[in-house]
């Protein structure tokens, strides 16, 4: 397997936080970061910046850069986006394309977040493969959860890292975490609040990890930056290009 790292984000519910944590990770790694939305072709992580991408997987021919023809959304943060323009019908690049894309942006970044759709598709068995971790995002009802199980038995990667992440979650759960590991088999790594600022903030393009770092949704995700990215080893100079 090629150096760096890939991280997919997944979960097979939707609107359980997919999308809004990824993006947050991204930020807050604090280093160069691929973040790739192959939720296509509904893909919506430039919204969440309120940006409108210049360059989408069409633009992007496998013999170039792909960092070059991604979206400098952050300092620090390369966006590949696909295209989802309210009158234009949605395309979605090939699945061969995208895991190209995927590679590249691992060989060049070093690390890649992928934020996935929540439907079984080719595009997210494939992200499953090559990953070394996957985040398995899922809110604390029992739908989610029931999901998130049956999605760890059609995972096949026995070596990726699966760590359950519970988004929107109360003070008072109906089962221990302990307990939900113990079903799942895997750690839950991050329990992240429920709180309106994620949506408020979300309709501003900015994120909770910028403005509201105090807050304990931003606490977890730096938290779990600190632990599970200990070192600086894929930490990389990048040439700057455009900004936004
Ligand atoms: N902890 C939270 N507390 C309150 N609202 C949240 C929280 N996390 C996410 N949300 C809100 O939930 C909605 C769905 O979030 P998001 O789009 O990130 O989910 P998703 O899993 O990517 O959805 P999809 O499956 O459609 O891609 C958004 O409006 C977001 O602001
Ligand atoms: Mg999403």
């Amino acid at each position: 397997m090629a150096g760096g790292e890939v991280w997919a984000v997944v979960g097979p519910k939707g609107g359980v936080g997919k999308t809004t944590i990824a993006a947050n990770l991204a930020v807050a790694l604090n280093r160069p970061v691929g973040l790739v939305d192959l939720d296509v072709p509904f893909a919506n992580m430039a919204s969440l910046f309120r940006y409108k991408p210049t360059f989408t997987w069409e633009d992007w021919d496998p013999e170039d850069s792909i960092v070059r023809r991604s979206n400098r959304i952050r300092e620090n943060v390369y966006l590949m986006s696909a295209q989802n323009e309210p009158n234009m019908k949605p395309k979605s690049p090939l699945v061969e394309k995208a895991i190209d894309g995927i590679e590249a942006m691992r060989r060049e970044c070093g690390f890649v977040i992928v934020d996935n759709g929540s439907w079984l598709s080719d595009y997210l068995e494939e992200v499953c493969r090559l990953a070394n971790r996957i985040l398995l995002v899922t809110t604390p009802d029992q739908m989610s959860i029931i999901n998130s199980l049956n999605f760890l038995k059609w995972i096949d990667n026995q070596e990726a890292q699966v760590d359950i992440v519970l988004n929107r979650s109360s003070r008072k759960l109906p089962y221990k975490v302990s307990e939900l590991e113990e079903v799942t088999g895997c750690p839950v790594s991050m329990v992240l609040p429920e709180t309106p600022k994620v949506t408020r903030l979300s309709w501003q393009g900015k994120l909770m990890v910028e403005v509201k770092k105090r807050h304990a949704w931003s606490k977890e995700i730096y938290q779990f930056v600190r632990d599970q990215v200990p070192n600086k080893k894929h930490v990389r100079e990048m040439s700057p290009v455009a900004t936004v």
